[in-house]
């Protein structure tokens, strides 16, 4: 265990756990409730908006920082992906974490391990189509972080809209005794949802890269002025993203919130949802209808 100074040498520290023993003894005396922020870490201002939210809320903030080796599909970008734990543990000290939580492979998944979460066909469309076997690593992951640390909240950013539903189902199917916060998306001001994977992209894709927020915008637009027509809607995405030339779209999608299954028609709220592959990195986004 380490301790950690936040850059404006105020008393506030972080204190450090990588293994479950030294995890279960501080947790043990945190005063309740208990926040946990999961991470994969390369913190940005939308981790921060989570940990802020915690803060507000919680008596004690937990964050951990695991780039899940599950989740991954082959091919995918896990030995790549942003790490910088320095500056993620000096972000944890100036936002008044009191403790994050760093395990590494084997301290979540011991040899041996076998058992896996599968929540059926909500983790085997959209995200899940493209990337199979993604969402039995996050809900496996999500599923022993909770354990682990056994929070009062747990707090995950809507901008990754299918994990949410995914996580929601797994908290209910599973009866597990934690609850689940949704934290609005923040965006850069030309509407870039910030994510971990922006840090890929080239100044060209960056410039190009709002396309995904506009095409939202334009489909809740339409759904503002009264379009129930599901594939209007898709259509009207499709339409924005194929102006941009660096965008190659994956999927669009208009969901039940609950099921994630393709709408006809948007009579009780719905789920947009779209990826797009650009030449170094796919990016995802999501807006939730009331
Ligand atoms: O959203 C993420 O960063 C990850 O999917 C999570 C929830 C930390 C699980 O690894």
């Amino acid at each position: 265990m380490a301790a950690v100074l936040p850059p404006d040498g105020s008393a506030r520290s972080v204190r450090i756990v990588r293994d479950r023993a030294s995890l279960a003894a501080i947790r043990a005396a945190l005063p309740g409730p208990v926040g946990l922020v999961p991470t994969m870490g390369a913190l940005h201002g939308g981790h921060v908006a989570l940990i802020e939210r915690a803060r507000a809320e919680c008596a004690s903030v937990v964050v951990s920082i695991f780039v899940n080796p599950m989740q991954f599909g082959p091919g995918e970008d896990y030995e790549r992906y942003p790490r910088d734990l320095e500056a993620d543990l000096r972000t944890c000290a100036a936002h008044g974490v009191d403790l994050v939580f760093t395990p590494d492979v084997p301290t979540i998944y011991p040899p041996g391990h076998s058992t896996t979460v599968d929540v059926g066909p909500l983790g085997t469309v959209l995200e899940g189509a493209a990337r199979p076997g993604h969402f039995r690593g996050v809900a496996t992951v999500v599923t022993i972080l909770l354990d682990l640390v056994r929070p009062d909240l747990a707090y995950f950013g809507q901008k990754d809209g299918q994990q949410v539903v995914v996580v929601g189902r797994v908290v209910r199917d599973l009866a597990l005794a934690v609850g689940l916060v949704v934290v609005p998306t923040v965006r850069e001001p030309d509407g870039l949802a910030l994510s971990s994977r922006n840090a890929y992209l080239s100044a060209a894709e960056r410039a190009a890269a709002p396309v995904l927020y506009r095409a939202l915008r334009a489909a809740v637009d339409d759904y503002a002025r009264g379009e129930r027509d599901a594939e209007r809607l898709r259509a009207r995405m499709r339409e924005v993203l194929a102006a941009e030339p660096l965008a190659r779209p994956d999927y669009v999608s208009v969901a039940d919130r609950e099921t994630l299954e393709e709408l006809a028609a948007v009579d009780r709220g719905a789920l947009l949802s779209l990826a797009v592959r650009f030449p170094s990195a796919r990016l995802i986004d999501c807006w939730p209808l009331d």
